[in-house]
Order: C-alpha cells, then sequence, then structure tokens
C-alpha cells in the first residue's frame, strides 16, 4: 500500500503518537508521549497498539522491581535492628543474663530472640550458659544491612541499582521476615521501527477529521471540504467461531448430494439388524470368519430379531445348503434358522441394499449411508464405529463397467483418482476393492468393495436383472480431504481444530 494512503488512514491519535517521535531518536515513555501530545494515556496506549498491529511502532515491555522497607523495617530503620539495640547495652554493661539484656534493650521475647541470633551470626557477642558477652570493646561499626535501611527510609530502590555488597545486605534482609516489601511494577517503551520512521517523515499532518455526517453537512455542501479518515481494510480483527457442521456430517452431506444428482434414491436401514440381512441374504455361510464375535458385536437384548416371510427365509436356506435353483453347489451344509435370526449390530450397509431389492422392482439406483460396526481396534485408520455409503444399481444392461465408471465418477466428484484391484466377497462376482494412493504415506488405502451381486443373492431375493453394488468408507475420504493423520481426530471434539477448520468450498444440504 502506498505511504500516502496509510498515513491517511491513521486515527489522529496515531498520528500524534508518530509525531512524538519527531524530534526524538530514543524509546518514550507513554507518559512522555502523553504530555508532548497533550493526550491522556488510554488515548497513547491505544493508539499505540494499533500502530504496533501495523509494524509501525514496538512496545518494549519491562518488569522492574522495587525494594521498599514495611511498617516494621520502618521502625528498625529509625530505631535500630534489634542486635544493633542488644549490642549497645552490652557495650554498656559487658555481660548480662539473657531476659535482663532483652528487658534493658527494651525488646520483647521474640525481638530479643531474634536479635540474639543475630549476635551470634554477625559474630558481634557470645552466649555461655544463659549469659551475653561482646566479643569486642566498644559498639561494633555499622553493617551493609543497617546501611540499606537508611537508603531505604528515603524512599524505595531498585535492587540492580545496588552495589555488590549492597545487594547481599539485600537479599539478607529479604531473607529476614517482614522487614521489607518487593514489588514488581510493569512498565512499557515505546520505540518508532524503521517503516514508522519512514512514515514520519513522508510527512504526517494533523487534520481535523470527519467522524460524523450531519444532515447540515449535506445540506450546505460542507461535506465537500471535510476530511475523512480511509477505511483500512487490512485492520486486525476479532476471530469469529460461528456454529457449523461437523465436517465428516458435511462429507456426508456432499456425498449424498452426489448420488441424489446422479438420480440415485436415498434408503436407510435398522442399525441393529439380524444375521440374517447382513450375512445369510448376502449368500456368507454361518461358519463365516466374519461373523465370529471377534468380528461382530452380537446385541443381548433383543437376542433376535424378526426374520421376513418364510417362503424368502426358505429360499437363503436353500441356496446356502445346496445352490437352490441357481446352478450353483451352494455352500453344503446344514443352514440353522436361529443363528440367521440372532441380532447384531450391522457391519456393513450392505444389508439396506439387500433389504431394498424385495421391495423395489428394477430398473433403480439407490443410495445409502449410515454408521457400521465392527470390534476392530483403534489405530490411525480403523474405528470400531463408522460411516459407509452404500448404493446398488439395477437393470437389465447393467455390468461390472458401469459400475466401475459409477464408482470413478463419484470419487472424480469428491476430487479423488481411484484404483481398482480384484478383491473376493461372498456375495460378488466379479469382485474390486477401490484404492486412492497416499502420497504422505507412499501407499494405497483401501476405501470400500464392490461389485456384481452372484445369482445366489439374487435369486431368493426375485431379482431378474444384474444389480452392480458397492459399499464405501467414508472416515478415510474424510481424513484424506481434511487432511489429518488420525482417523480418531474426527470423533474427538477437538474445538480448537474444529473452529479453524474452514466452511468454504463445499456443498451443504
Ligand atoms: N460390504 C463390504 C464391506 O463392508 C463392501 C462391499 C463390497 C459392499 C462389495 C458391496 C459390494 O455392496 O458389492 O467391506
Amino acid at each position: 500500500m502506498d505511504t500516502d494512503r496509510i498515513i491517511d488512514q491513521l486515527h489522529i491519535y496515531e498520528k500524534k503518537v508518530l509525531k512524538a517521535f519527531e524530534d526524538s531518536d530514543r524509546p518514550l515513555k507513554p507518559e512522555e508521549i502523553a504530555e508532548s501530545q497533550e493526550m491522556d494515556i488510554k488515548s497513547v496506549m491505544s493508539a499505540v497498539g494499533a500502530l504496533e498491529s501495523r509494524g509501525f511502532v514496538r512496545v518494549i515491555k519491562d518488569v522492574q522491581e522495587y525494594v521498599s522497607l514495611t511498617d516494621d523495617g520502618r521502625v528498625y530503620a529509625e530505631e535500630g535492628l534489634p542486635e544493633r539495640r542488644l549490642i549497645e547495652v552490652l557495650a554498656g554493661e559487658g555481660e548480662l543474663d539473657v531476659s535482663e539484656l532483652a528487658e534493658r534493650a527494651g525488646l520483647d521475647r521474640k525481638e530479643s530472640g531474634i536479635g540474639i541470633g543475630w549476635l551470634m551470626r554477625k559474630g558481634w557477642a557470645k552466649i555461655d550458659d544463659g549469659r551475653v558477652s561482646p566479643v569486642q570493646e566498644g559498639t561494633p561499626g555499622r553493617g551493609a544491612d543497617e546501611e540499606l535501611l537508611q537508603i531505604l527510609l528515603r524512599g524505595p530502590v531498585r535492587p540492580d541499582e545496588l552495589d555488590d555488597r549492597l545487594r547481599a545486605a539485600y537479599r539478607d534482609l529479604a531473607g529476614r521476615k517482614g522487614i521489607i516489601d518487593i514489588r514488581k511494577v510493569k512498565s512499557h517503551t515505546i520505540e518508532l521501527t524503521p517503516e514508522g520512521r519512514r512514515l514520519l517523515e513522508r510527512g504526517v499532518e494533523i487534520v481535523e477529521e470527519a467522524t460524523q455526517l450531519t444532515h447540515e453537512h449535506l445540506k450546505t455542501g460542507k461535506w465537500r471540504e471535510l476530511h475523512y479518515r480511509g477505511y483500512n481494510v487490512d485492520a486486525e480483527y476479532p476471530m469469529v467461531y460461528p456454529g457449523k457442521i461437523h465436517p465428516l456430517r458435511r462429507i456426508i452431506n456432499e456425498i449424498r448430494s452426489i448420488f441424489l444428482a446422479l438420480g440415485f434414491t436415498e434408503s436407510r436401514g435398522p442399525v441393529v439388524e439380524s444375521a440374517f440381512w447382513n450375512f445369510d441374504c448376502l449368500f456368507q455361510p454361518q461358519d463365516h470368519a466374519a461373523r465370529e464375535m471377534q468380528d461382530t458385536f452380537y446385541v443381548k437384548n433383543p437376542p433376535f430379531a424378526q426374520l421376513p416371510t418364510d417362503d424368502l427365509v426358505g429360499r437363503v436356506q436353500s441356496v446356502h445348503e445346496d445352490g437352490g435353483s441357481t446352478g450353483s453347489e451352494g455352500w453344503q451344509y446344514e443352514w440353522d434358522v436361529d443363528v440367521a435370526r440372532q441380532s447384531v449390530l450391522r457391519t456393513h450397509t450392505t444389508c439396506v441394499s439387500a433389504r431394498f431389492l424385495t421391495e423395489n422392482r428394477p430398473p433403480l439406483k439407490m443410495f445409502s449411508v449410515g454408521r457400521v460396526f465392527r470390534r476392530e481396534t483403534i489405530t490411525y485408520k480403523h474405528l470400531p464405529e463408522f460411516h459407509q455409503v452404500e448404493g446398488i444399481v439395477a437393470g437389465e444392461d447393467v455390468n461390472f463397467r458401469n459400475l466401475l465408471g459409477i464408482l470413478r465418477e463419484f470419487y472424480r466428484k469428491l476430487g479423488f483418482r481411484v484404483r481398482f484391484r480384484p478383491a473376493y466377497f461372498p456375495y460378488t462376482y466379479l469382485s474390486t476393492e477401490c484404492e486412492i494412493y497416499l502420497p504422505d504415506k507412499k501407499s494405497w488405502i483401501e476405501l470400500g468393495g464392490a461389485g456384481m451381486f452372484r445369482p445366489e443373492v439374487l435369486e431368493p431375493l426375485g431379482v431378474e436383472t444384474p444389480v452392480a453394488a458397492f459399499g464405501l468408507g467414508i472416515e478415510r475420504l474424510a481424513m484424506i480431504r481434511l487432511d489429518i493423520r488420525d482417523i480418531r481426530q474426527l470423533y474427538q471434539s477437538d474445538l480448537g481444530w474444529l473452529r479453524k477448520l474452514p466452511v468454504t468450498g463445499d456443498l451443504q444440504l
């Protein structure tokens, strides 16, 4: 920004503060500025703050210690420390009994106790069998501590201004309770930066500013002559953190809007699901590893779920046992309806697709977003509870290549490029997994599975067209999108992080 514009934008107080440095090369105290510019300290400090944020001045903060006498300390300074009062009595008397000494010196028990202690420490007297006697003839000369007390009697001093001897005395006195007070005083000094100096040299002129435009100004045309301060659009402003949608929810909404725009219908299903819909109707054999306790959360209450019509259940049973009318051999075991009745937390959203297919006839396009649950060990990329987006496309001409096209398009709309690799799922053939490259980790990360539902799945449901299906994790996408290294971040309610996340750019539904 050019200098004239900056000068134009300065508040009149800021100009005044700058002007205080016109004939001064040294840093100035706020009081000095206030005096030379005829301002009050508060205006000086607020103008200094504004100038500092724009780099025209620098505030040097300093904390000074001041030492002063307490009320007791003042009495000691005037009447002598207890040991001084004691030694003066002793110098006249030679030797005295402890209590007599205290009485003669006019000290109470506590003070005389302290005084006798210091007599010993200073080597002025010795004590023998309860009697105190001076070590040398006459009274000892004044010590540095006593000298300091006299100085303090005249007013507070800064320890850093004392010479070594007095500084040691200061430490002694500070160690004796209740004699001196130490007070910390903060002070500010203001220094002009080279940028500030440049501005000043350009010539800062103080003209009266129009702060309010009146009816009168407009009517008389006086507004033309008034001087207005320019706006500073770079001025500092307070941060505002308005309420906003959680980033994970935002991505979910974005995903939903993509599928809705592609003409998909949205569906949903229960979170507590029967093993039948979660596994059996997807042609997963009842001894399948994924059903085992370490992978699936079985629900205690209700322990069993309602099954669909006997017809459908019967057809699923025969597909499992011998392939039914699909031409497949099935899994060749005895299917148990009680196993299918167990209630589980759904381990994937594929059950929503199966349910949807029993109730809707192709051609159709359906998607569903929901929570799924697995007994996973929590790591930077695994959570026991996460979200999937599931979808199916069913119709006469639907094939595997269409499926890859849909997935590629979906990820492209989110800004990702994926690759596909062959995979296995009991319910699909052909099957694939989508992966995305993480440049940071120099590795590919799996995002989800997809494939063409097998006849063993479709036939019991009564579906006669091909069905392309996919189920994709959402948290991992969010991780990459939000540039976070750890998936747990999404569930930690880290307010600092959430506040700072920008909300611009993505669609909100
Ligand atoms: N259900 C699979 C999972 O949770 C993902 C999946 C694979 C979904 C293939 C599908 C599919 O619809 O066809 O890992």
